[in-house]
């Protein structure tokens, strides 16, 4: 097996393991051409020309950004626009458009008759078109679907098999960057013919108390004779159970096994167990696999909302969009790792993955991190939302699509909810219901463990229509001032935020005057980081935080979003050069903005928080109002500029701001040190923050979200670049231009600074701060050993900083 993991391939670590299969992941030595060409299917073309890759692969992320890519005249119904204008960067403006073609060789050891051979796509940007040995295979339409073809037919014994793959990205088919290519893994899993199906094992937890946990297990087969032994570990590797079976009813066993003394999964405790499951022929062991899962109970209750293992809890939530920032849509470990801890710290206990499946390696870090999970199908249905989108497929694949996501991604203790759709426009009329209730149906009978929702924008017309009393959940997107209505006109007795906020701001941006607007814009691109500007149909997160605080049967929110991505960069989508979103409470390079801190003062319940905003760099602002904003858990705190007090602010009931933020809204600049004492609720000073004016910049600070990686080529560093005055002062304002270098064993992989507006490419070694910061993405080489990254300026002390590669962390 080595061999040919070294010459094609690389032999998966992750949850299968046995002799009996093999799951060689096609990573590198893919080769990629842009654009048609004739006869690439065929075995003897010659793609030694065509660029080689390593898959996952984003073939548009280097760009160059180009306002004219997918230029969509369109007026957005969805938004109230009754005029068509011209949206520039909407789907990010990066070269995604068109045909692009793959090309790989593989071999399969030891192939005979007994063997099975399976070809799966994690997901495919998009249309794919699968060829093997010059035959078609087949083709899937959605992108982000997982997909498989049994390709054992097609299989050259002991030779190589030659896979070439067609992907095409039409214009008016997003509403967002959607990126390009072989964006996620790719996998052959060779097994004997009788073995387990694909995705057919199905774990659930239907009993659980205190001293002891049901495990059901079914497990779909193939082949005669069959026995099947499950062994149960927990998560240190001790078995805990043993079941063996022969009795198959149709094509699956069905096991019930017991667990004594379950660990329960859950945000705090992601406690996972696993479940070998062994598959014989006699005494002759013929496929082998392994399935992590939680013990956990999930229930929806009507007034009472929702409850994990008994406890009621409400969803501390964002919407996330896939691509991953300077790196596209490329799924990584690393980077969705990072992501997650960035959120958990913030307090946040679940992602809704908006609007397609999640990469199976997002899934897996939340069950092992702790965070709940509301997977979601589509963005559209029958109705278009945008020219080209899915409704050209619905009626043909929407239920397949569904069986796909349903049936990978089942058990994963995370996923808590499902969504078969956002915002779509079959709301509007009386065929939307039933598709809501097919889609549903189809749900459940897949899993009829957890509920199902859709994202409803038009509440009005799903309250006249019955469109959300058919769903066992109704999600509203947005509509603060209609969730009492929806509550009491739709039967279920509870609403979820399915999308809230929709908030505005560029990080370390700040306006004047401060006062809250809708879809603001301002000449330089950018939106006020005071966190009070949304668009027109969306609102500030004070106003979602009252009902979630004063309604029991609000059972949580989904704010949109918890990190910007690439498109959409309302409010300025008709404003060139504007390409990313506006929206996140982290910038496109993960760098909190304020807002992060309005959430974690909430949300983080264990932590203290206590940030001040704005910056106090305002040359040219003195004697001018500039108000000072606290985010923090106390509930009263006391603001001095240099030395003298502004007095004593409390958070009260007066209004949705006054609750959730101290404000000082007559502060006068005047340049030195801004500093906030904070009271606890016996009114004694318990912390305290300073901001200090900059001087101007002078050296660069490096840091680090971790200094040791792993040595396998796909891992990365993110290293924060601030510069500081003389003193050490953070100047929030700088833009100076940098330049990047990494020796050693690693590379430089890209960089972002969250500027909406900046046509800078991420994958060049240079680039300006936004706002004082930016961030660099360091890759491990394969080979471990030391990396060094250099940062430099004109004008600013050169910085560097050391990070380490280990083969196995
Ligand atoms: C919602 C939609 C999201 C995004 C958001 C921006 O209506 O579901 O995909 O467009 O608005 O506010």
């Amino acid at each position: 097996m080595s061999a040919i993991c070294v010459l094609f391939g690389v032999l998966c670590s992750g949850t299968i393991h046995g002799q009996e299969r093999t799951v060689l992941t096609l990573e590198k030595n893919w080769k990629f051409h842009k654009g048609d060409v004739e006869n690439a299917t065929s075995t003897s073309f010659d793609d030694s020309k065509w660029e080689t890759v390593t898959v996952p692969h984003d073939w548009a992320i280097k760009g160059p950004f180009d306002k004219e890519i997918d230029k969509q005249t369109v007026a957005i119904v969805q938004n109230g626009e009754e005029v068509a204008t011209e949206k520039t960067g909407r789907t990010g403006a990066l070269p995604y458009i068109g045909i692009g073609w793959y090309r790989n060789q593989f071999a399969i050891p030891n192939f005979d008759s007994e063997k099975k051979v399976i070809l799966l796509f994690e997901g495919a940007m998009s249309e794919p078109e699968i060829f093997l040995n010059g035959q078609k295979i087949g083709s899937w339409n959605y992108g982000y679907s997982y997909f498989y073809f049994d390709i054992t037919e097609h299989i050259r014994a002991n030779q190589k098999n030659i896979l070439a793959v067609k992907l095409t990205n039409r214009e008016l088919s997003s509403r967002w960057y959607p990126g390009a290519g072989l964006y996620r893994n790719v996998r052959v899993i060779t097994k004997n013919k009788e073995s387990i199906d694909q995705w057919g094992t199905f774990i659930t937890t239907p009993f659980i108390t205190s001293d002891l946990a049901k495990v059901n297990i079914k497990t779909k087969v193939s082949g005669e004779n069959l026995k099947m032994v499950t062994t149960i570990k927990d998560a240190d590797g001790n078995t805990v159970a043993v079941d063996s079976t022969q009795a198959i009813f149709g094509d699956a066993f069905e096991q019930n096994i017991a667990v004594n003394n379950p660990r329960l999964w859950s945000p705090e405790t992601p406690y996972l167990y696993s479940a070998t499951s062994q598959l014989y022929v006699e005494d002759i062991l013929k496929d082998e696999i392994s399935t992590r899962f939680g013990i956990r109970k999930i229930k929806y209750e009507a007034e009472k909302g929702f409850s994990l293992n008994d406890s009621v809890i409400k969803f501390k939530g964002v919407c996330l969009h896939h691509d991953l920032g300077p790196i596209g849509t490329a799924v990584n470990t690393s980077a969705l790792r990072r992501q997650l801890q960035i959120l958990k710290d913030m307090g946040a206990n679940a992602i809704r993955s908006a609007h397609n499946m999640p990469s199976l390696e997002q899934l897996e870090l939340c069950d092992e991190m702790g965070f709940m999970f509301l997977a979601e199908s589509f963005d559209e249905w029958a109705k278009p939302k945008v020219d080209n989108g899915y409704h050209r497929y619905f009626e043909s694949d929407a239920e397949k699509d569904i069986v796909n996501l349903v049936q990978a991604t089942r058990n994963h203790p995370s996923i808590v909810m499902w969504s078969s759709g956002n915002e779509v426009p079959d709301q509007w009329g009386s065929d939307g219901a039933k598709r809501a209730k097919w889609l549903q149906d189809i749900f459940h009978r897949e899993d009829p463990t957890r509920p199902v929702t859709v994202g409803m924008d038009q509440v009005q017309a799903t309250m006249a229509s019955g469109f959300g009393a058919v769903l066992d959940i109704p999600g509203l997107n947005y509509r603060v001032n209609l969730y009492e209505d929806a509550y009491k006109a739709f039967p279920q007795g509870m609403i979820l935020g399915s999308e809230t906020a929709s908030t505005v701001s560029s990080r370390g941006i700040y306006k004047f005057p401060v006062v809250e607007a809708k879809m603001k814009m301002y000449d330089d691109l950018q939106s006020s980081s005071y966190d009070l500007e949304a668009c027109s149909w969306s609102n500030i997160p004070d106003e979602d935080f009252v009902l979630q605080d004063d309604k029991p049967w609000v059972i949580g929110e989904f704010v949109w979003t918890g990190f910007d991505y690439l498109g959409e960069p309302t409010p300025y989508d008709t404003k060139w050069p504007s390409r990313s979103s506006y929206f996140g409470i982290n910038d496109l390079a993960g760098l909190p903005k304020d807002r992060f801190y309005l959430y974690r003062s909430r949300w983080n319940t264990k932590e203290e928080t206590l940030h001040m905003l704005p910056h106090w760099n305002w040359e040219g602002r003195e004697g001018e109002i500039t108000p000072v904003f606290v985010y923090t858990n106390y509930d009263s705190a006391e603001l001095f500029v240099n030395g003298k007090s502004m007095g004593i602010q409390r958070k009260s009931m007066n209004s949705p701001t006054a609750r959730y933020r101290l404000m000082w809204m007559d502060v006068k600049y005047e340049p030195g040190t801004i500093k906030v004492v904070a009271f606890d609720a016996e009114g004694n000073p318990v912390a305290e923050k300073e901001t200090h004016t900059a001087g101007t910049p002078y050296k660069l600070v490096l840091e680090a979200d971790r200094t040791q990686l792993s040595a396998d080529g796909k891992d990365l560093a993110f290293v924060t670049v601030s510069v500081v005055d003389k003193n050490g002062v953070p100047c929030p304002s700088a833009t100076n231009q940098l330049k990047f270098k990494v020796k050693g064993a690693g590379s430089y992989k890209a960089a972002a600074n969250g500027d909406a507006t900046s046509l800078e490419m991420f994958h060049l070694p240079t680039m300006k701060l936004f706002s004082g910061k930016l961030v660099v993405l360091v890759q491990p080489d394969e080979s471990p050993g030391n990396i060094t990254l250099e940062v430099s300026g004109k004008g600013l002390k050169t910085a560097k900083i050391n990070l380490t590669s280990y083969n196995k962390l």
